[in-house]
């Protein structure tokens, strides 16, 4: 058996188990040698997986919150959804990466996931701090049987619905600003960003960005975004497993995606999101283009457009950036 496959089945096995695994057996499963299963344990402890051996065989202490291929393979074997993982210590930014592997086939619900990027990027041109080992950045692939332009242009708002009620299962209370930051506290704590690419209006494949500030200290920020982004750690007062947040997203990101790929709009999610949508009903300034509207934010159409009331006429608006709210 290859080296990584060997890791993998090993991981698994306590993943699985949650509880001791006989050396023994896993020697008789593997077609290995208890030595050899024992040097593998050892391999793993030095990988920083705590590991503990007794009589009864071998336990995971408690799950590392690490990210590496075949732990996270192992991990997401329990879903009940195939994903295929693509993980690097570092790349220039997780969403170019899947956008390359898309174009060499990667299939739908391939996760690409690194520690840090060298170029993460956010909306309109801006880059994306993070940390290692204190941020979450992934992108996920999709390749959602969907032709409609319109249906792509509610996708950030599910996305954002997503990050905030996995992040409300963490006891926090997030409030999406359109058309898709998350924010805690009036300051953003995720950032998504969504790119999909179309052939003659049809929808090849999406590609969903999301940057998570975990377990940033307020000092581990930038000067230039310390008023106004903000993390988990911070709101909370605690540390947060990053894998655990992981595995919440993508459960959160696979029951909405399905919701919005059958109705193509956000039909079925409208209330759930309506009322964490901190934009309604506030004064915005929205950056189309090379033009600024102004207006009150008055509702979200299910095609994922903001309608603002602009002195008494309505106006529907399908991308922008707001400026203020
Ligand atoms: C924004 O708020 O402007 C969007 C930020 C999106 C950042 C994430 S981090 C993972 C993925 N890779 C990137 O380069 N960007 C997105």
């Amino acid at each position: 058996m290859p080296r990584s496959s060997l890791e993998k089945e090993i991981l698994k096995a306590l993943l699985v188990s949650r509880d001791w695994v006989s050396g023994e057996e896993l020697a008789k499963r593997l077609s290995l040698s208890r030595v050899a299963i024992w040097k593998e344990m050892e391999k793993l402890k030095s990988r920083g997986f705590p590991v503990i051996s007794s009589r009864k065989g071998y336990k995971l202490f408690e799950l590392p919150d690490v990210f590496f291929r075949e732990y996270l393979e192992a991990y997401f074997s329990r879903f009940s959804f195939p994903v295929s993982v693509f993980c690097e210590d570092q790349v220039d930014s997780t969403n170019e990466w899947a956008k390359r592997e898309a174009l060499q086939g990667a299939p739908s619900w391939s996760l690409f996931i690194a520690e840090s990027q060298t170029r993460g990027k956010g909306r309109k041109g801006r880059s994306w701090f993070s940390l290692p080992g204190k941020s979450l950045t992934f992108s996920l692939l999709i390749r959602p049987n969907l032709s409609l332009w319109s249906g792509f242009t509610s996708l950030p708002l599910v996305c954002g619905l997503a990050v905030s009620l996995a992040l409300e299962e963490e006891g926090l209370e997030p409030e999406i600003k359109w058309p898709n930051d998350v924010l805690i506290d009036g300051k953003k704590v995720a950032g998504i960003l969504v790119e999909g690419d179309f052939e003659a209006e049809v929808l090849r494949y999406v590609v969903i960005g999301v940057g998570l500030n975990v377990n940033l200290l307020r000092e581990d920020f930038p000067e230039d975004l310390r008023l106004t982004a903000t993390s988990l750690l911070e709101v909370s007062l605690k540390k947060h497993h990053r894998l655990f947040l992981l595995e919440n997203l993508l459960n959160k990101l696979s029951k909405y995606l399905g919701h919005w790929e059958r109705e193509a709009n956000l039909a079925s999610l409208y209330p759930e999101l309506k009322k964490r949508l901190a934009t309604l009903g506030k004064r915005v300034k929205i950056a189309v283009s090379d033009k600024v509207l102004e207006g009150l934010a008055e509702d979200i159409d299910l095609d994922g457009s903001l309608w603002i009331n602009s002195e008494g006429e309505r106006k529907k608006i399908s991308w922008g950036e707001l400026v203020t709210s």
